[in-house]
């Protein structure tokens, strides 16, 4: 299915070059990312009113510096009552987009990218941090009234209330305005949160979505709402930046939202103007057990790129240089998400350069930062 949209850069970027590694360039529109070392989303839970501030620099740039091609931030509220916890960062207002700015500009110094992943917690807003117990905090102790599709309580959170029509319309303005906060802040590319169980995947996933109007039922009405927040987005988003959806591709239950349908979604949603699936998984029922382990969702990645030729990240436990690049060689997916691997060992990038010295050539091993130079270690390059 082609669309307005679905412009011929995801097959230059795909096709144009033969056999691509970890350090290879990747365009889509007109963004051109300097490697598929990626920073995959995550929450710090040490904003006040959704500001970012020393911390979110600090945190970002230190990757930037280390050669991380693409920083995602993490999970940004559309709207006060989308966060899940009141330290979530925001991306609702200018003041918060100019503070983003100085994060965005400081990226782009180093030769990196960086995008905002756009989110609704639903079902799992208002809570604690994960380190406070991720409890409930209460609308009259400064928390807000949970929402979901429908009215069915996540693990040990009080039951969400379920939409009316006019709120869910509400929340695709909150994504539109986002969107547009996100361009005032440089952002060079938007990241749909449509994961884990938060409101998108929770209208997606038949196990989270009972409604019975034109937003429950059948695939069609599932996928509803994500269409009308992807079309609004686009309204406002320029069609020279790429949009990226992050979904939990799979839930690993029996009649719950699966792989196949992930892949039918991607071809529909590339049409409407996405142009990668950031591959995760579960996340939207307690009491799931995960097969987690080495690259476990990577095969998502690969079945979801090969069956709808949208552009994939595979994300979740790679940790492995030499895995990575398989990854990347071997086209199961066009970039690799770390997370906590980038936590324990923010030099990630930097050493992979040396590993793969060979296979990247001497010019881009040794380009280390200046200020760093000292500490490149030496290679059998004879420098
Ligand atoms: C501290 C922490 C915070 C996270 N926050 C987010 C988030 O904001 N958005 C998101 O989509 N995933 C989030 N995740 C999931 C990660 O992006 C990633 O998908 C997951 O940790 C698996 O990848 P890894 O094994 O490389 O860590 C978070 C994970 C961690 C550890």
């Amino acid at each position: 299915m082609e669309g307005p949209f679905a412009i011929n850069q995801r097959k230059s970027a795909r096709y144009s070059t033969c056999m691509p590694n970890l350090f290879t360039p990747i365009t889509i529109r007109e963004l051109e990312i300097p490697n598929r070392i990626w920073l995959s989303p995550m929450c710090m839970y040490s904003a006040t009113d959704g500001m970012p501030n020393d911390w979110h620099f600090a945190h970002l740039a230190q990757f930037a510096i280390r050669r991380v091609g693409f920083l995602m931030t993490e999970a940004s509220g559309i709207s006060p009552t989308g966060r899940s916890t009141l330290m979530d960062t925001g991306i609702w207002n200018l003041e918060q987009a100019k503070s983003w700015r100085r994060i965005t500009d400081f990226a782009h110094s180093q030769g990196s990218k960086i995008g905002i992943q756009l989110w609704h917690a639903g079902q799992k807003g208002s809570t604690t941090s994960p380190w406070q117990g991720q409890d409930y905090v209460a609308p009259e102790s400064g928390g807000w009234q949970a929402v979901a599709p429908s009215a069915l309580a996540f693990g040990k959170l009080p039951a969400p209330k379920a939409l009316d029509l006019e709120e869910i319309q509400g929340i695709i303005n909150d994504y539109r305005h986002s969107a547009r906060m996100a361009l005032e802040a440089n952002f060079d590319v938007v990241e749909i949160h449509g994961a884990h169980g938060y409101l998108i995947h929770s209208f997606l996933s038949p196990l989270s979505n009972k409604r019975e109007d034109h937003y429950g039922g059948s695939y069609e009405n599932r996928t509803r709402f994500v269409k009308e927040v992807v079309t609004a987005i686009r309204e406002v988003w320029p069609a020279s930046h790429p949009l990226f959806i992050r979904l939990s591709t799979d839930d690993w239950v029996e009649g719950g939202w699966r792989v196949g349908d992930s892949a039918r979604l991607a071809s529909e949603l590339m049409a409407l103007g996405v142009d990668l699936m950031d591959c995760s998984s579960g996340g939207v029922q307690t009491g799931v057990t995960y097969p987690v382990g080495p690259g476990y969702q990577v095969p998502f990645a690969k079945e979801i790129r090969a069956s709808s030729q949208i552009l994939t990240a595979a994300v979740g436990m790679i940790t492995d240089v030499a895995e990575a690049n398989r990854i990347i060689e071997s086209g199961d997916a066009d970039a690799v998400m770390l997370g906590r691997e980038l936590l324990r060992n923010p030099n990630w990038a930097l050493n992979a350069l040396s590993t793969l010295h060979e296979k990247v050539g001497e010019d881009l091993a040794t380009k280390w930062p200046n200020q760093y130079l000292n500490g490149r270690p030496k290679l059998k390059l004879g420098w």
